[in-house]
């Protein structure tokens, strides 16, 4: 069992800071004015102009900042970061001209991840998944979403699960769990997609639900995963627990997937290389994220752009995520994501960041914990060795973190 880690408490004023453009809504700083965050208990107690800190707070510990940039902590909102196994071997076969369908339809893909996971027991599982978490969390993370779905049986779904609770504790960061059952058919399913469904919804789903482990619930609606119609067999199991729903929507073709999550309210929609107007409007109108993942469309050589244009004029939140997998997008930093938002899909400088922030929180349905430097929220907020915001999206490969301050503890610094 490995236990939490004492990082030290972060409580104390800290000063010497600059504030990333939206790092704190409400807050107006003049440009090179010096920022102060006030954090007792864990909380964020206040923050602003260091020149307007209230008398109240003048007598806590100081810890300095240096001059240092200050974002909210990263939040990672889409992520499938526990799994056996590698796929190297199918990064190859990609290389030789097969697709990802093609690659899926020869037995690898997601169903060969699901062999390694079933023979891979929670420790097991837990050792693999360790390092990956501790090289997102280099990146600034401070809230991640980790997926179930490589093992589709009830014993193994709940392996994956409990492993991803227990990240969260060893490692003192917010782990959001989400349920994807139907993410493939299992290979014992072979042709009976429609007892799988039923399975994941009257079994498999409300027995983890009841032991407190799944967060929200996702479907991967998809011609080579699951149709529209067993999509909404599955949204319609997560009503009943009263949990909220997001979808895995047009990656590979246009299922009209983003309609139907955004009627049952879902927090976000992911992917959406090919969704249509509808289907923005219909993102609109709920409220719901489209989760941009870059790291799956370059890694699948994809030419189809997501209508960036068209959701910014929507005014659809967007978020940017690693998707880390071991077969579309074995990324492992969330910074190189915002560089290829901004560079494969155009995103600005300001957009990234808040992709990685405040609407990748919303898309886990943290926005009132996470994502914000704001007062009353948990203390998550990191110092970066940058001069400028752009330099967090900028740099490829470079990791320029000063501090980490994670759940109201210093994790680095
Ligand atoms: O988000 N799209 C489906 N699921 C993953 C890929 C999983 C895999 O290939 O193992 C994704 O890209
Ligand atoms: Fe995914």
């Amino acid at each position: 069992m490995t236990s939490a880690i004492p990082f030290p408490s972060a409580d104390g004023l800290w000063t010497g800071l600059r504030l990333a453009p939206g790092a704190a809504p409400g807050t107006t700083l003049d440009a090179g004015s010096e920022a102060a965050i006030a954090v007792a208990d864990g909380t964020i107690r206040w923050a602003g102009a260091r020149s307007a800190l209230p008398a109240g707070f003048e007598g806590l510990p100081l810890h300095h900042g240096g001059g240092a940039l200050v974002t909210p902590g990263l939040v990672d909102c889409h992520t499938h970061l526990v799994y056996g196994g590698q796929r190297a071997n199918e990064f190859a076969m990609r290389l030789a001209g097969a697709t990802y369908e093609e690659v899926a339809k020869a037995g690898g893909g997601i169903v060969s991840s699901v062999r390694a996971t079933r023979e891979a027991d929670e420790d097991a599982l837990f050792a693999q998944a360790a390092p990956r978490l501790e090289q997102l969390l280099a990146d600034g993370v401070c809230a991640i979403e980790i997926k179930s779905g490589y093992g589709l049986a009830l014993e193994h779904e709940r392996k994956q699960l409990r492993v991803a609770r227990r990240l969260g504790e060893a490692y003192g960061v917010t782990v959001r769990t989400t349920f994807l059952g139907a993410h493939a058919l299992p290979p014992e399913y072979a042709g009976r997609s429609g007892d799988y469904i039923d399975l994941v919804c009257s079994q498999m789903l409300p027995a983890l639900a009841a032991e407190g482990l799944v967060d929200a619930v996702d479907v991967f609606c998809e011609r080579i995963a699951f149709s529209l119609a067993e999509t909404e067999q599955v949204f319609q199991a997560a009503k009943a627990l009263g949990l909220p729903v997001k979808l895995h929507a047009e990656q590979l073709s246009d299922m009209g997937g983003a309609a139907l999550a955004a009627r049952y309210g879902a927090l976000s929609c992911d992917h959406i290389e090919h969704l249509s107007a509808e289907g923005i409007e219909a993102m609109r109108q709920s409220g719901t994220v489209a989760v941009l993942l870059p790291g799956a469309y370059y890694t699948l050589r994809d030419t189809q752009l997501p209508p960036i244009e068209a959701l910014r004029a929507a005014g659809v939140p967007m978020a940017v995520s690693t998707d880390h997998n071991p077969g579309t997008s074995p990324a492992l930093s969330l910074l190189l994501m915002m560089n290829m938002a901004c560079t494969l899909f155009r995103l600005t400088v300001p957009e990234a960041l808040a992709g990685v922030t405040v609407h990748a929180a919303r898309a886990l349905g943290l926005q009132d914990t996470h994502g914000a430097i704001a007062e009353g929220m948990p203390a998550n907020f990191v110092l970066w060795n940058v001069r400028d915001a752009a330099e967090l999206a900028y740099w490829f490969g470079q990791r320029p973190v000063r501090s980490v301050v994670r759940q109201g503890r210093i994790a680095v610094g």
